[in-house]
């Protein structure tokens, strides 16, 4: 089925939760770095006040054009700009905003990104192996890196991106695979690891095969890490960042650094007292995720294994 470009299919994830605990100011500036199909954007321009600044950003310039349509009738949406959000310091100056009262990060992909089988993120449908969030980035394609990373490569990215068991096996089948044939669609790659795994859960080794490399293509674990300082560092006072993550590699990630930062401490572990005086930044709004209730998995699957994060910045 191809999908209707104009409208989004997807379903946001926490949105009562985001709209509740981002929004301590009515009237103040917000930024959603992950705008996708617009859900969360419109739940926070439905809740803000008319003389507030919403603004939306995306890699993904199909998502942008859409939401930029869909959300045209709100006076609240100022902007929804086309970046990666490892830009957030560049965009903020150009858009003209010192500071931020509410940040969100959505990760993970988009309904509309997963049903478009041209975009070759699903093992579902048959499309070419391009997983760029970007197709104009310039960055190697899916199908570009397992007909050309060696097979210590391909191991690691398994490895490391999709915890998946016994990654050299795979790895070592792809490299013998596309010695005979260039491994170029979404069933290519199903049909080895059909082929080569041992394990009896099929769809969970194909989503974290899949995973894996969408992760590597878009060196998406590497833009978080990029972007969480920036996003304290653009937060006015009392301002709050929210991040949902999807899987354990990206919720460790944001875990640890909220941690870090709200004890301002960089001293090693070992040191019985602080000796380098650093201040806490933020205040932790959650000790632990929210997690979506049982009534939300049941209405949207795909928000199973969802973890919403919040953090305060504190007058500093
Ligand atoms: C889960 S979707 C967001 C859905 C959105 N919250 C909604 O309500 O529709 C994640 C979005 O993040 C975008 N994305 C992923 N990595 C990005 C990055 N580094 N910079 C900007 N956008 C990114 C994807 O293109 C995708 O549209």
């Amino acid at each position: 089925m191809i999908p209707d470009a104009r409208r989004s299919s997807h379903e946001p994830v926490l949105v009562a939760e985001v709209v509740d605990l981002l929004i301590g100011n009515p009237k103040g500036a917000y930024i959603d770095l992950t705008a996708g199909g617009g859900g969360h954007l419109r739940a926070l321009a439905e809740k803000l006040g008319l003389d507030a600044r919403l603004y939306g950003l995306d890699r993904d310039p199909e998502a942008v054009d859409r939401t930029r349509r869909n959300l045209a009738e709100f006076r609240q949406v100022r902007q929804i700009v086309h970046a990666a959000y490892s830009d957030l310091k560049a965009v903020a100056g150009r858009i003209g905003e010192d500071g931020f009262n509410g940040v969100l990060i959505d990760l993970g992909l988009s309904s509309d990104q997963l049903a478009e089988a041209g975009r070759g993120f699903s093992f579902s449908v048959d499309g070419p192996l391009d997983m760029r969030f970007d197709p104009g980035s310039g960055r190697a394609t899916a199908a570009e890196l397992i007909n050309s990373l060696s097979k210590n490569e391909l191991t690691a990215v398994f490895r490391d991106y999709g915890e998946i068991k016994q990654p050299a096996r795979l790895a070592g089948a792809i490299v013998r695979e596309r010695q005979t044939k260039m491994l170029t669609t979404t069933t290519d790659l199903t049909a080895i690891v059909e082929k080569h795994s041992y394990s009896r859960h099929r769809n969970k080794t194909l989503a974290q095969v899949f995973q894996a490399l969408r992760i590597a293509v878009n060196g998406e674990l590497d833009e978080l890490k990029a972007v969480l300082p920036d996003c304290v560092s653009c937060l006015n006072p009392d301002g709050r960042l929210a991040v949902i993550s999807y899987h354990s590699l990206e919720d460790r990630i944001v875990k640890r650094f909220f941690r870090k930062s709200a004890s301002g401490c960089t001293c090693p572990p070992k040191l019985p007292v602080c000796v380098c005086g650093g201040k806490p930044q933020v205040e932790l709004v959650t000790r632990r995720p929210i997690v979506p209730s049982e009534e939300e998995v049941k209405s949207n699957p795909r928000s199973r294994s969802a973890r919403l994060r919040v953090v305060r910045r504190l007058a500093t």
